[in-house]
């Protein structure tokens, strides 16, 4: 395998990704965090391959209304191919009440749990670090509680349903030593004296690759559950995603670096459009996808460390989900 320098570079310079062409006709599909950024632009793309509804997951929904709006028009289809619902993927309230409302559609086909957030700043929701909490812990708890629903759709349609997380290829080079010694992996994540914050974004997309992976072995494909999981990556695109990088040094490297390695955000959001691909092989079932390809696991996955701290961290994530709602990690 390539280091991550040199996949990141060719991956940036020197691959064309290809513009979607699948057919999402009749289909109804989800997008979480798709007022703006790589959302938006993956849901312009599914309206325009013609999807019968898609539901816009919003923090705000006077956002997801505009946004809603901006696709109709761009795409010329009926207002109610669009629907935009409130989800706030910090608060475990929220998540059920949506995922609650998602079970009583008539059909769910995928869905593209794509809002995440990378900060600096120190919070905590319900105790959870924020980007544990959003990137990790809203994002299989939704996963687990819209992957029944999906299931029943591909028995009833005959369609493979698809289920995509948008994670990041910095997970590659997270470094693990947060996740080492004895103890619980998430108290020490939830202490800001025990954390490094400047590693929490890529450590968060491992984790949930981890997850991911798991809720993949839990759950293989058969006539019963009919439903791809898969974590990919966009790669680098100009998107808001660094709005909160701290210091003015920090903000105008990161500019700088943008401008030249990082794809439009209309280019990026074609990978996520893949990862809901109706043709999607079942091999990207419990894999990670980067260039619209299968990619390689890494040694945060493959090394005998990254596989013993998957173990433990999945141990701790599924009985966390099992307390927030019994019987969700029972698939
Ligand atoms: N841009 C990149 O270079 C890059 C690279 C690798 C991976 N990614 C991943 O791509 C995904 C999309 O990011 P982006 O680049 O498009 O960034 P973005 O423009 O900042 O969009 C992030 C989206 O997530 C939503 N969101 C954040 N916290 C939320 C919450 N608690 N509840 C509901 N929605 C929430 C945001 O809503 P609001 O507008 O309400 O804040 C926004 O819609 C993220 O998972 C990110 O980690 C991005």
């Amino acid at each position: 395998m390539l280091g991550w320098t040199a996949t990141f570079v060719k991956s940036q310079l020197f691959t064309t990704v290809p513009y979607p062409t699948s057919d999402f006709s009749g289909q109804t599909i989800i997008v979480t965090g798709s007022n703006t950024g790589l959302g938006f632009e993956a849901s312009k793309h599914v309206v325009r391959l013609g999807a019968a509804k898609v539901i816009l997951a919003v923090r705000t929904v006077s956002k997801g209304d505009k946004a809603a709006q901006d696709i109709v028009e761009a795409c010329n289809v009926p207002n109610s191919t669009v629907e935009v619902w409130q989800l706030d993927m910090s608060k475990r309230d929220s998540i059920i009440a949506f995922a609650k409302r998602a079970n009583e559609l008539q059909r769910l086909d995928a869905a593209i749990l794509n809002a995440g957030i990378l900060t600096r700043k120190w919070a905590t929701y319900d105790g959870v670090e924020s980007h544990i909490a959003v990137n990790v812990v809203g994002t299989m708890l939704l996963s687990t509680l819209l992957l029944p629903k999906m299931r029943q759709c591909a028995k009833q349609t005959g369609l493979r349903g698809r289920l995509t997380i948008v994670g990041s290829d910095l997970m590659y080079i997270a470094t693990l030593k947060e996740l080492e010694a004895e103890g619980k992996i998430m108290e020490k994540l939830n202490d800001p004296a025990e954390s490094n914050i400047g590693n929490r974004y890529g450590l968060s997309k491992a984790l949930v690759f981890y997850s991911l992976r798991e809720l993949a072995a839990r759950s293989p494909l058969t006539t019963d559950s009919n439903v791809i999981v898969s974590v990919l990556t966009p790669g680098a695109c100009k998107t808001d995603i660094f709005r909160d990088e701290a210091s003015a040094g920090g903000k105008l490297a990161m500019a700088a670096g943008l401008a030249v390695f990082a794809r439009t955000t209309e280019v990026g959001s074609r990978t996520l459009v893949h990862g809901i691909d109706s043709d999607l092989p079942m091999e990207a079932h419990g894999r990670f996808l980067m260039d619209c390809k299968l990619a390689q696991n890494g040694t945060i996955v493959e090394s005998a460390q990254g596989q013993d701290l998957a173990q433990k961290w999945n141990k701790e994530l599924f009985h966390l989900l099992e307390d927030i709602v019994p019987g969700c990690t029972r698939l």
